[in-house]
């Protein structure tokens, strides 16, 4: 074991820092910690996106640097050439239905790029030229590497077994155990943190809520897999990035920990609410409904109009739940957002910000949403 960091210590590297929840935690660490040094490393895969981090280029001790966690030789020498003893390791093929189409992708990425940061790590901090230095190494996981629950089934802890079902979870759960066997067999000092599905800003419109807020706007169907009786618990993103700088600052080395909202939602109830909040947002606003012509309020009908059910998800998940006692009891930690806020917060913000989602909205997205719901 090695001392704990303190936070004031710590130099970042933040792994898919321009990924939805990987900016949201840069903005909330750059927040409370302004003179902190944070690297982030980023492929900009179609998920990621510099201008989610626009207001944070060119502040003192950020950097941004293009590339991917397979490679090697660049960690090695991001590592070394700024002394970073942390890292955040957010990056990952992170949508579940892309991975049932093609995994390769998720292979590589979530196993294989995992182990290459573990190596490069492994290298610096522990068998570097003043041997070992005391660093942190903070895996950023899913509840979705322990399976399904049935209605009645207690939520997940953490001594869940794992029981992954779909290409992606299973790549998820593979990394973990690479974490877990580095710090086991090396001695590098791990934590891990599963989480439920998070919302918020900066959302790729690929999954459910943004997806459904940004149809909405244009119109568009809604697309229900299955029944829409499939249960999420969902967390505000700023929720999460505090339960990790959590971990970050007072986690126990080799642990993992739970992070979840306790907030159980069906999808087809989470879509009628964002149906029900658009409508009145926009019965409210005529500069909205100058702003959205597509969208149902213009034409005197509910959202709830465009939903419209699809072929079912295959292997599709029924019930997530997170029991996050543990990171409640040992670190403190509690969601500081009420769902129906979070959810108003990230719906305004969707609609203040088309500057973000407008250039994302293109053929290839077109071509993608076309190809998801055929069915
Ligand atoms: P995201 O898809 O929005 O972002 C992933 C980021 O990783 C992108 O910026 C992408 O460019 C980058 N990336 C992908 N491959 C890379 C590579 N080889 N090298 C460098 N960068 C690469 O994902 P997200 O929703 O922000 O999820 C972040 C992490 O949190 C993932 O590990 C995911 O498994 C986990 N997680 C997500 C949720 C959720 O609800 N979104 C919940 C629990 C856990
Ligand atoms: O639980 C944590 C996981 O949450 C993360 O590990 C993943 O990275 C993240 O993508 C998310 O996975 P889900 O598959 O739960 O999220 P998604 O938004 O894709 O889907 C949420 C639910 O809504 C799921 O039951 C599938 C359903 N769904 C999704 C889409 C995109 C629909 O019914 N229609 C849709 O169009």
């Amino acid at each position: 074991m090695t001392e704990p960091l303190s936070i004031a210590d710590m130099r970042l590297l933040v792994t898919g820092g321009a990924g939805f929840i990987g900016a949201n935690f840069c903005h909330y660490w750059k927040q409370r910690y302004p003179q902190s040094t944070l690297v982030v490393l980023d492929a900009l895969t179609y998920a990621g996106n510099r201008a989610s981090l626009k207001s944070l280029e060119g502040q003192e001790g950020f950097l941004f640097v293009a590339g991917d966690i397979n490679d090697y030789a660049l960690v090695e020498r991001l590592l070394a050439e700024h002394r970073l003893n942390t890292i955040v390791h957010f990056a990952a093929e992170s949508h579940v239905d892309r991975s049932i189409h093609d995994p390769d992708a998720f292979l590589r990425t979530n196993i294989l790029g995992t182990h290459t940061l573990l190596q490069a790590a492994r290298k610096q901090w522990l068998d570097g030229p003043e041997g070992r230095i005391p660093h942190r190494f903070h895996h950023i996981s899913t509840d979705e590497v322990y399976g399904t629950l049935r209605p009645q089934d207690p939520a997940f802890r953490e001594d869940t077994p794992y029981a992954p079902n779909s290409p992606y979870a299973a790549s998820k759960a593979a990394s973990d155990h690479l974490v877990r066997a580095y710090q086991h067999t090396y001695g590098l000092a791990t934590t891990t943190s599963n989480c439920s599905n998070n919302y918020g800003p900066y959302h790729f419109p690929e999954k459910l809520i943004p997806l459904v807020i940004l149809n909405i706007l244009h119109g568009r169907p809604l697309p229900i897999y299955g029944d829409g009786q499939q249960i999420r618990d969902w967390l505000f993103v700023e929720d999460h990035c505090q339960g990790i700088a959590r971990i970050l600052e007072k986690g126990r080395e080799g642990e993992s920990y739970n992070i979840g909202g306790h907030n159980e939602w069906a999808n087809l109830d989470i879509v009628r609410l964002i149906c029900r909040l658009l409508d009145q947002a926009f019965a409210e606003d005529a500069e909205l409904r100058q702003r959205y012509p597509q969208m149902p309020a213009c034409h005197g009908q509910a959202a709830e109009s465009l939903i419209s059910y699809v072929k079912d998800r295959p292997g599709h998940d029924r019930r997530y739940a997170i029991d996050a006692h543990k990171i409640s009891a040992e670190l403190g930690y509690q969601p500081q957002h009420r769902f129906e806020e979070g959810i108003r917060k990230t719906i305004d913000w969707y609609l203040q910000r088309s500057d973000w989602w407008q250039p994302l909205l293109g053929e290839q997205y077109a071509a993608w949403l076309e190809k998801q719901y055929v069915g």
